[in-house]
């Protein structure tokens, strides 16, 4: 089956590196045109647009902070003035945040990471559902992580962020229904990207992570973009409120592989 998204506008958070950048070009191959958000690099986000571009299709680079409110908003006015309305959003911008316990945490960096993670998709969403409902389509995908169900030392924001991003997308999900619109979460394991470098950067590293994972290898940000391209089509038109954990088993407790 080949999907085809020829027609469909989609805004891409954090696009210009990573699982962000891979998702749009996957969506961009699929035919939809592109929204590329960025917050630093313009670029690399001009760099992706390129590549975006060669598949025939339209982009659009706009910078924003999504933990910013008024950036968002800006965002949406300049996206759907330049590009049209969003038909398909995937809130993927987000941090992991300084490595810190709990009670060592500085309180300003704790919150930052939540307002990137957890606070700037609600408020995209927030946004593209005004249309999509309107509309009575649209798709609103959030990429949350494993650690929106397995705990991690030292990222307590991290976590909590993704997990209550699983909460908002159930929540949304029930919401936008009635309407015809769909909202999904991805939760990808550990995909090799910058974010994770220094991890799978070192060979001591990289041992430990991959007994973290059965099927025995990292990620592809390209196998996030894929999955994400289903869920955005019409093949996945009942599937809603729910999330998909892409994780080479990741979630699956693989220290039960043996003993126990
Ligand atoms: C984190 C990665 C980590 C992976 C698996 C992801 O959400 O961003 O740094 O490797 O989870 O633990």
């Amino acid at each position: 089956m080949e999907i085809r998204l020829s027609g469909k506008r989609a805004l891409v958070t954090g696009a210009s590196s990573g699982i962000g950048a891979a998702i749009a070009l996957a969506l961009g191959q699929a035919g939809a045109d592109i929204a590329i958000n960025y917050h630093s690099h313009p670029e690399a986000a001009r760099a992706i647009a390129g590549q975006i571009e060669a598949f025939g299709v339209k982009t659009f680079c706009t910078q924003a902070d999504v933990a910013s409110a008024d950036d968002v908003a800006r965002m949406f006015t300049e996206v759907e003035s330049g590009l049209g309305p969003v038909d398909i959003l995937v809130n993927n911008a987000g941090v992991d945040g300084p490595r810190a316990l709990g009670w060592e945490a500085d309180p300003a960096a704790w919150e930052q990471v939540v307002r990137i993670n957890l606070f700037g998709p609600f408020v995209c969403a927030h946004y593209a559902l005004q249309g999509m409902t309107q509309r009575r389509s649209g798709v609103v995908i959030n990429i949350t992580s494993v650690h929106e169900v397995i705990p991690w030392a030292g990222y307590s924001a991290y976590t909590a962020s993704k997990a209550g991003l699983g909460m908002l997308t159930k929540t949304l999900a029930q919401e936008a229904a009635s309407f015809g619109v769909r909202v999904l979460a991805v939760a990808p394991g550990a995909i090799q990207t910058p974010i994770n470098q220094s991890v799978w950067g070192n060979p001591a590293g990289l041992a430990d992570l991959l007994t973290k994972i059965p099927y025995g290898r990292l990620g592809k940000p390209e196998e996030i973009g894929a999955l994400v391209v289903v869920l955005a089509s019409d093949a996945a038109a009942y599937l809603t409120g729910t999330t998909i954990f892409l994780d080479g088993g990741m979630t699956l407790y693989p220290s039960f592989q043996h003993g126990g």
